[in-house]
């Protein structure tokens, strides 16, 4: 098994040295080394490992919801070097010692170039799995404990083939979930807020986290594409900026417009959800979002941290540190999610809440 080598890890395009970062410390916390190969801008990262038998040990080890800026990994080895003509037979080629898979997945760098081989991507992938099935070398069924088979398509004659665990990476091709943007919200960063949700929040248990007419706090709220999801799900929200809120939201009676300064503000009575998109140092977000989850002013709070700096992950670490420092003080047990959504640019969007 030693020809798996290696992790491959899709991030944005010019994210490579935070994604790289990320895994070299992810890895090390449990005892795995080695070392990335990256190009600037090609939205993904190579991370050669040094013990056989380390890359298939680091993708159970480590845990893929607790990566930010990893969008989407496999394991996988050298990368393969096609001959125009019959691909498929030469793919399968490679799959003897390949571990038994459930589904196969083709993705490419969210990038310009790699966006172009979508749809030779999902052509090529269609007639493989319809290959793999017929002799068997797929699975007939997907289940949490299955692995799911990827290519990376980085031409039509150059491909990286590897697999992850279903349970243990991203539940969406390219770790991006597709949302359409809703043509009533008042800005494009509606979507964020929405991504969060299907990032943090199980669907299943949006009806009890995420409930009907509750109370929210949307903090730098102008124009209102949070607020605007919100409403959606028919929450009462106080919408706390001082710049203008969209007229259409302020219309539907659910939103209450307070122009006051976000990082003063509190509320007179707690809320369930706190929300907060204000442009300014992630350290002073992470600290307000904490005395609100701590003061019980809020029951769950999501809001960006924004990384306009050079040392991104350094900030990172910490506010995570800072998380961590404040709530073992308290003797409180909490639960912080973060990731670098695919809507977000500069930033990263994190969910916190108590256990
Ligand atoms: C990125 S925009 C928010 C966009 C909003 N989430 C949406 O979806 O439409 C940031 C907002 O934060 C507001 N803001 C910046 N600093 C603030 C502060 N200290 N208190 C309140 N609002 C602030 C700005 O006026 C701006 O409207």
């Amino acid at each position: 098994m030693s020809y798996f080598n290696r992790l491959l890890l899709q991030c944005r395009s010019g994210f490579e040295k935070e994604a790289a970062a990320e895994i070299t410390d992810q890895c090390a916390n449990v005892g795995i080394y080695g070392y990335c190969k990256l190009n600037l801008g090609d939205g993904y990262v190579l991370f050669i490992l040094q013990q056989p038998g380390d890359a298939e040990k680091a993708i159970d080890l480590v845990n893929f919801n607790t990566l930010i800026f990893i969008r989407q990994w496999m394991v996988c080895g050298d990368l393969l070097l096609l001959e125009q003509g019959d691909r498929i037979s030469q793919i399968q080629t490679y799959l003897d010692d390949f571990p038994s898979c459930a589904d196969l997945w083709a993705e490419y760098a969210d990038t310009t170039d790699g966006r172009e081989l979508a749809t030779f991507s999902r052509k090529f992938s269609s007639a493989l799995s319809q290959k793999l099935r017929q002799s068997k070398q797929l699975q007939s069924k997907v289940t949490q404990s299955s692995l799911r088979m990827f290519l990376f398509v980085l031409s039509g004659t150059e491909i990286y083939l590897g697999y992850a665990p279903v349970n243990n990476s991203a539940p969406w091709p390219l770790g991006i979930p597709r949302l359409k943007f809703p043509k009533s919200a008042p800005s494009r960063s509606t979507l964020k807020l929405e991504e969060a949700w299907h990032w943090f929040i199980p669907k299943k248990d949006w009806d009890q986290r995420l409930p009907f007419s509750a109370k929210a706090v949307d903090l730098g709220a102008a124009p209102g594409g949070w607020t605007w999801q919100l409403v959606q799900r028919s929450m009462f929200v106080t919408a706390v900026d001082n710049g203008p809120m969209n007229d259409d939201l302020m219309e539907s009676g659910q939103v209450t417009h307070v122009q006051e300064d976000a990082y003063r503000y509190q509320p007179p009575e707690p809320v369930h959800l706190m929300v907060c998109d204000v442009v300014d140092k992630p350290v002073k977000t992470a600290q307000m979002a904490v005395t609100w989850v701590k003061n019980g002013w809020c029951n769950e709070a999501i809001f960006n941290l924004k990384l306009p700096m050079k040392q991104r992950y350094q900030e990172v670490i910490a506010c995570l540190n800072l998380f961590a420092e404040q709530f073992m003080q308290e003797g409180l047990a909490y639960e912080l999610s973060a990731k670098h959504l695919y809507h977000d640019r500069e930033e990263i969007t994190c969910h916190l809440r108590l256990l």
